[in-house]
């Protein structure tokens, strides 16, 4: 019932009376002006007028469950929601959560990891109050090579939702971090539980770097926050909500085709380094060309002594002529 009401008065601008939230939701009116009182203990500005009722002023920043879910309208993704204050990794949560039968499209959200694991064995440090930390369970019914495909997907959600919520010129940087002013903002870890033809579940965990204000010195050159580069608090839930409903959309135009054909235009769109040269660290020996955009197995296509090479996401890493991006 408290996420109904959260609902009803993010989404409405006017006051909702007390008798109209009763008759809605089947409560007695002590029980609204209870919610209303845990909501104002959350910090919800809520001013309520006799005889007309209640109006939401304002938000904290918090990332709770019922806030998650009452901006969320999706038809499958976050669907299923679980959220904790603090947990050791979403991804492994989500892991479980799977194993144990939980739908496709859980979520799983933290506003603390205490073992937050990035790419390559990589810690990813996971401070609490300002950034988010999620992972979400998919069982697509695909084959388990195009899998890595599904990174990407997630890169070019999580690039719109930041853009559309923030105002700030999102990019990605292929295959899947997500970068402004050629800073990192946002990482991903897929990982995929599966057998030689059958996936049994894949799960994207995704950080992003909302208000962090400090990063440690060994990546302040590289790393940033939206915060950091918009001057601008940003509220977590809502960007949260944006990433997941971006998403769903794209996850289901991937599934038409399984493959990147519908979404590659758009995701060309946003390649930090598109037509610019790129360093391939290939560990077959490292090469200097020009990134031409991905195709649609995902794959960047690289212009270098003539030719034009697709290189494999699992296999290379990109790196700009002079750092990071
Ligand atoms: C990277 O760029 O190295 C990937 C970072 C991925 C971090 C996210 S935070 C949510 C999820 N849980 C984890 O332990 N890792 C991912």
């Amino acid at each position: 019932m408290k996420t109904k009401i959260l609902t009803k008065l993010t989404e409405s601008n006017n006051y909702i009376s007390g008798q109209e939230l009763c008759a809605e939701f089947g409560v007695s009116r002590t029980a609204v002006w209870k919610v209303m009182n845990q909501l104002k203990e959350e910090g919800y500005v809520i001013e309520s007028i006799p005889n007309k009722g209640y109006k939401l002023v304002s938000k904290p920043d918090i990332l709770s469950k019922n806030e998650i879910e009452s901006g969320l309208h999706t038809n499958w993704a976050g669907k299923k929601l679980y959220y904790f204050e603090e947990t050791g990794s979403t991804n492994d949560d989500a892991k479980r959560f799977a194993a144990q039968g939980d739908a496709h499209g859980t979520l799983v959200v933290s506003d603390k990891q205490n073992a937050g694991r990035g790419r390559r064995g990589r810690e990813w440090v996971s401070i609490k109050g300002d950034n988010v930390y999620f992972s979400i369970v998919l069982r697509p019914d695909m084959s388990p090579a195009k899998a890595s495909m599904l990174t990407l997907v997630m890169a070019l959600a999580v690039a719109n939702a930041i853009c559309d919520v923030t105002g700030l010129c999102a990019r990605i940087k292929w295959p899947n971090d997500i970068v402004v002013n050629r800073k990192k903002v946002c990482g991903m870890l897929t990982e995929m539980t599966a057998e030689l033809a059958y996936i049994h579940e894949v799960v994207i965990g995704v950080g992003i770097n909302i208000n962090q204000v400090d990063f440690p010195d060994e990546i302040k050159e590289t790393a940033s926050s939206l915060y950091l580069e918009s001057g601008q608090k940003i509220m977590r839930s809502k960007l949260l909500q944006s990433c997941i409903t971006y998403f769903e959309r794209y996850y289901d135009l991937f599934m038409q085709t399984q493959e990147l054909s519908g979404l590659m235009e758009e995701y060309n769109a946003m390649l930090v380094n598109l037509d610019a040269g790129v360093k391939v660290l290939d560990p077959k020996g490292e090469f200097q060309g020009i990134s031409r955009g991905i195709d649609a197995q995902g794959q960047l296509l690289v212009e270098h002594d003539g030719v034009t090479e697709a290189v494999y996401a699992g296999e290379v890493s990109v790196r700009g002529f002079y750092g990071y991006v």
